[in-house]
């Protein structure tokens, strides 16, 4: 028999996002469903070569360049933080909107002398509305505090402000499509801008992908330095490491992070 919790579980982690109804209701006919999906052939037609069977990026309601265009607008036009936030929470161009229950931008304190960019909010981000609040969240504060520093600075402790790639849920947090990456792109290059921070670390594979579209995987591209030059800017350095939810996976890995860690507060001079 199967686990009726379990099974709700499975549809969560699908992309599920509503079952609230208590008539069964056709999605094909709302009239303000947010992607454009059409409907299955009929049994007696052949079916149409081109129909979509999974929500991804140019699916979309807008086509994924427009999408991205529109973004390098608003974020351009975006001219602290608290503003590049709003326009973030406004946009409607990315696909994983519709499927998430929030808009996950930051936590910590705005303009810090270190930014920490991660993936993608994963289930428990969702449900909160914060970057990096589950399990590998807490690690990575751990992490923080064993260099000196945190989202939440207590005296002593130098201010960290974390972001990530993509601001919605990738449905059973699978990784973020090179579209849905596109789209975001404009927002998380305004972000460090407006942030001007002395440092940035990069966790895992997705932002060292979406910044450096030409790095190697995060094996090789981990303690290597790179820099970030914004534009009309001053060049920030900026150090990929192994994401805390491999870690969690591969404590044995931990080691290199502890040398990149310690990299990274060398940089920062926050002995
Ligand atoms: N992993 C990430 O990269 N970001 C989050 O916000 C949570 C988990």
């Amino acid at each position: 028999m199967i686990d009726p919790r379990a099974l709700l579980d499975w549809y969560a982690a699908s992309g599920v996002w509503s079952a609230e109804d208590a008539e069964p209701s056709n999605f094909y006919d709302w009239p303000d469903r947010p992607f454009r999906l059409d409907p299955p052939a009929p049994a007696h037609e052949a079916p149409a070569p081109t129909a979509p069977s999974i929500i991804s990026g140019d699916e979309a309601g807008m086509p994924i360049d427009e999408a991205a265009t529109l973004a390098r607008q608003l974020a351009a036009a975006a001219q602290s933080i608290e503003e590049l936030d709003q326009a973030i929470r406004d946009f409607d161009g990315c696909p994983l909107k519709p499927g998430a229950r929030n808009t996950v931008v930051y936590d910590g304190v705005p303009g810090a002398p270190l930014l920490i960019i991660g993936e993608a909010p994963g289930k428990d981000e969702d449900r909160v509305g914060k970057p990096f609040v589950g399990r590998a969240g807490q690690l990575l504060d751990r992490m923080l505090a064993a260099i000196g520093t945190s989202r939440a600075p207590s005296e002593g402790q130098d201010a960290v402000c974390i972001t990530n790639s993509i601001y919605w849920r990738p449905p059973g947090n699978r990784t973020p499509t090179k579209a849905e990456m596109t789209v975001c792109l404009p927002f998380v290059e305004r972000f460090i801008t407006l942030s001007a921070p002395r440092a940035i670390v990069l966790t895992g594979n997705v932002p060292t992908g979406a910044l450096y579209p030409d790095a190697p995987g995060i094996t090789r591209a981990r303690g290597q330095w790179r820099e970030w030059t914004p534009t009309g800017g001053h060049a920030i350095p900026v150090l990929p490491i192994f994401h805390p939810a491999f870690l969690l996976r591969q404590p044995a890995q931990k080691r290199l992070a502890w040398a990149d860690l310690l990299a990274v507060k060398d940089r920062m001079s926050v002995h």
